[in-house]
């Protein structure tokens, strides 16, 4: 079976491009099946940046399939940017198939979202702004505008529009002061949207199938993470969509059957962009070394990340979440000189005194909770040309060891810098086409 899904494992920006772009290599077909904009995915090539927020990050390889999937909401003036930069940068890149399921997200889902958090003031998410969460509001809701609406008889799209106008506009007119919705200016944004998309629209699940009934390997491109996840993420400062494991399956239209491997991708340590609860927040000496070594700040909106330690607890929750094989740990090199290292093993209640190792559903209870920690040695030196688990120093081997041993979920994937190459793997996680093994030993 050749799909291997990559999920975020914390709260995103784990370094999930760096870890598909490094697996892309092998693979032909690569699938970004939730999320949107709201993503930014960063793969860094023989010393040069790309950030992606809507194309797969395999695209930089020109015989790969790259695919944004059914679960996707697609914001048309973000992708058409992202293909001039790949042109100015004239990068051949690879063939990007999207999905006519796909939702589109339109100016006023955008003003929604940034209306929607000015009026919860101090108890705002911290979206990224982007749209997303109106977006799948109009989805679930069934007044969603998809891909494939775009190649519509103009008729059938206007009296569509015509639709979403008079549900929508009471709602962004009285509730929140905004401009209606004109629907000839919606047709002929749609026209210009039509441009841009109309080259790569196919049948993205009919190529999957035919690709896993070859016995292509597949790689699922998981955005933003697991506790994000609006189902089972720190409700209700999550995203709208499904990153976690079950959702890369209705997101890309594979059926479970055809996921081989799922990986787990985290830091060695915690970050969270925007608000909500975070148990291992550091605001001392420690936490300004991890965001300033490791360049903690979003790729999307630019905002400071917050910086914590590793939290094994949230982590095995995500392992039974996701159902993970393998742990792909980025960003090891950003404890190089830290004195001590942390592990939260479990957390107590500050009101009860309870001792739990377990994740609460709710946040009420999640804020009470104050982490219980394991200390590490540290070690002097740099851990990033080190391409073997067993060259790490023994202090870096101790505390990956003792991590996967909590999560009771072994390491495939050790990295140790941001570059493809700065990569120990510790287990072959896709098949080889020529069964021959990737595997550094
Ligand atoms: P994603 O959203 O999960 O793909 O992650 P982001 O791209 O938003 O953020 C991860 C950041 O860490 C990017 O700037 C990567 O280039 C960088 N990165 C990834 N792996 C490593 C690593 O092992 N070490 C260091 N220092 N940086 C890394
Ligand atoms: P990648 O794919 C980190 C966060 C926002 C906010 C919450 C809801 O790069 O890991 P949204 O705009 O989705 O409605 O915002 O989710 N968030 C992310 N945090 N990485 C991401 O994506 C994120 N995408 C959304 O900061 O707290
Ligand atoms: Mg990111």
């Amino acid at each position: 079976m050749p799909a291997v899904i990559i999920v975020g494992a914390q709260w995103g920006d784990e370094g999930k491009a760096k870890v598909i772009d490094l697996l892309a290599e092998r693979d032909h077909y690569i699938v970004r099946y939730q999320g949107g904009c709201n993503a930014g995915h960063t793969v860094v090539r023989d010393g040069e940046t790309f950030k992606f927020h809507l194309i797969p990050s395999g695209i930089l390889y020109s015989d790969k399939t790259c695919i944004i999937g059914p679960g996707t909401v697609i914001s048309p003036e973000v992708l058409e940017a992202e293909l001039q930069n790949l042109a100015e940068k004239k990068i051949a890149m690879g063939r990007l198939c999207i999905s006519p399921r796909a939702h589109l997200t339109l100016p006023y889902h955008i003003a929604l979202d940034g209306a929607k958090e000015d009026s919860l003031g101090e108890g705002k998410i911290g979206t990224t702004r982007r749209g997303i969460g109106p977006t799948y509001e109009d989805k679930v809701g069934r007044i969603g505008l998809r891909v494939g609406d775009l190649l519509l008889s103009e008729e059938i799209l206007r009296s569509r529009i015509q639709v979403i106008a008079d549900q929508k506009n009471p709602v962004l007119t009285k509730a929140f002061q905004l401009p209606p919705i004109d629907v000839e200016a919606i047709m002929s944004l749609c026209e210009q949207y039509r441009r841009i998309m109309a080259p790569f629209i196919t049948d993205t699940d009919e190529i999957l199938a035919q690709a896993v009934e070859q016995g292509e390997n597949v790689l699922l491109e998981g955005a933003q993470g697991t506790m994000l996840d609006l189902d089972h993420g720190t409700y209700p400062f999550v995203t709208s969509s499904n990153p976690t494991a079950g959702g890369a399956c209705t997101g890309s239209g594979l059926g479970p059957k055809a996921i081989s491997r799922v990986i787990g991708v985290a830091k060695a340590y915690t970050t969270r962009v925007g608000s909500g609860p975070f148990p291992t927040e550091l605001f001392d000496q420690a936490g300004s070394h991890l965001a300033t070594v490791g360049a903690e700040f979003g790729t999307t909106t630019g905002r400071a990340r917050r910086c914590g330690w590793f939290d094994a607890v949230a982590m095995k929750y995500s392992a039974r979440i996701n159902g993970l094989d393998g742990l792909a740990i980025t960003k090891l090199d950003v404890f190089d000189g830290l004195e001590e290292l942390r592990l939260c093993t479990g957390y107590r209640n500050k009101q009860t005194d309870e001792v739990v190792h377990s994740f609460p559903s709710h946040i009420e209870v999640l804020e009470h909770m104050e982490p219980i920690y394991e200390s590490f040695p540290g070690w002097q030196g740099s851990v990033r040309d080190v391409r073997k688990f067993a060259d790490l120093p023994i202090e870096a081997q101790n505390f990956l060891n003792r991590l996967s041993q909590i999560i009771n979920v072994p390491l495939s994937i050790i990295s140790v810098g941001p570059e493809r190459d700065q990569t120990i793997l510790i287990e072959d996680i896709l098949p080889s086409p020529k069964g021959t093994s990737c595997l550094v030993s």
